[in-house]
């Protein structure tokens, strides 16, 4: 890599490319809350092929009528438009991605930070579609739902680092470590944080696909704090999902007041997303508990599997913002070489 910045990588990264990340971050949110509702009404097999709905060219499939799905039970053409409406989304996704993805190889390939979460994205949006393609041939089955949520989810936070970076000049808009020892510490705890909120989404997720959720329903409070007897797998993740909930929800919580508190992230970004964050973890968890006592009505675990992923999404949000980042004033005015590359 040149140690000189070019005028040329000097400049903001083109608005359109910006634009496109920012449109595909957005999609993969969609996708995930598409793909929640496509599951909360057990709509999962009601394409029983793949990727057409009932033949393999059938982009298509009716809206009316009564039809037959993987497993032999009837459905609805809600249910067929649905799942069908989750590949659509998908396919959307995709095609954004393989978009940044020349685009990046023709402009930005010279700048790491623009060029993996690309490559790493697209990559994983084709292991997507090839998991989407399992689900349905398994008929299923809940450890590959599960692992599909994951790598939905850790996509959709590549997507926005993506758009993110690309907010600043091409070679030195590059985020990196906060240097300021008080600021490295926040950073710490928001990531901490965010990957603990993750793995939490991915025990919800397995919840979900081995029907354990109302494993401990008949005890007192909705068993919202009952801790045991552990006998089956069921109420073992059930317990691990409701106290990492508590846990997540404590650290959310204690990261947003030490954000208000600090003289230098006190009134930014950082605070904003921070308490965005809080918010929605106050609302996920009355609509965990409303999942337990409408007995995983929809209308609760449509948004429960949404509000999961917005969270991750502000949590990504908070630690890209507690981040020192220079900006394209700054680079222009005192070009650094030894910075270059420095950051991602
Ligand atoms: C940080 C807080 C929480 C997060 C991020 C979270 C996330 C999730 C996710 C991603 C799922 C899978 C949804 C799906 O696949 O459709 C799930 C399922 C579930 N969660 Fe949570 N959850 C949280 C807190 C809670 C709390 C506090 C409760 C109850 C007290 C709860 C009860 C449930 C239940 C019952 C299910 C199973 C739903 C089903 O079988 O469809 N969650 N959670």
């Amino acid at each position: 890599m040149s140690d000189v910045i070019s005028s040329a990588d000097a400049r903001p990264v083109r608005a359109g490319f910006r634009r496109l990340a920012v449109a595909a971050a957005i999609t993969s949110l969609v996708v995930i809350a598409v793909g929640g509702a496509t599951r909360a009404t057990d709509s999962g097999l009601a394409c029983p092929t793949w990727p057409g709905c009932f033949t393999g060219g059938d982009f298509l499939p009716p809206i009316t009528g009564e039809f037959v799905d993987g497993l032999g039970r009837n459905v609805t053409g809600i249910n067929i438009w649905l799942e069908h409406s989750h590949r659509l989304v998908a396919g959307l996704l995709a095609v954004q991605v393989a978009a940044l993805l020349v685009w990046v190889l023709r402009r930005y390939r010279h700048v790491p930070g623009l060029l993996w979460p690309v490559v790493v994205a697209a990559v994983a949006v084709n292991v997507q579609a090839l998991l989407g393609a399992l689900v349905v041939w398994n008929l299923v089955q809940a450890e590959l739902v599960t692992l599909h949520l994951g790598l939905g989810t850790a996509t959709m936070v590549l997507l926005i680092f993506l758009a993110a970076r690309s907010h600043g000049a091409v070679a030195t808009a590059g985020l990196r470590r906060p240097a300021e020892p008080n600021r490295a510490r926040l950073w710490r705890l928001s990531v901490i944080t965010t990957a603990m909120l993750w793995g939490q989404i991915l025990i919800g997720g397995h919840l979900s696909g081995i029907h354990g959720g109302l494993a401990f329903k008949s005890r007192p409070l909705l068993g919202i704090f009952t801790i045991g007897p552990i006998t089956i797998e069921e109420e073992a993740i059930n317990v691990v999902h409701r106290y990492l909930a508590y846990a997540v929800a404590a650290l959310v919580m204690v990261l947003a007041i030490r954000i208000k508190r600090s003289v230098d992230a006190a009134g930014g970004p950082a605070q904003l997303w921070a308490r965005v964050s809080a918010g929605l973890v106050g609302l996920q968890i009355v609509l965990g508990v409303t999942n337990l006592y409408s007995d995983l009505s929809y209308v609760s675990v449509i948004p429960h599997l949404a509000v999961a992923s917005w969270i991750l999404a502000a949590l990504t949000m908070t630690t890209i913002h507690l981040c020192d980042r220079d900006d394209l004033g700054s680079a222009a005015r005192t070009p650094a070489p030894d910075r270059i590359g420095a950051g991602v």
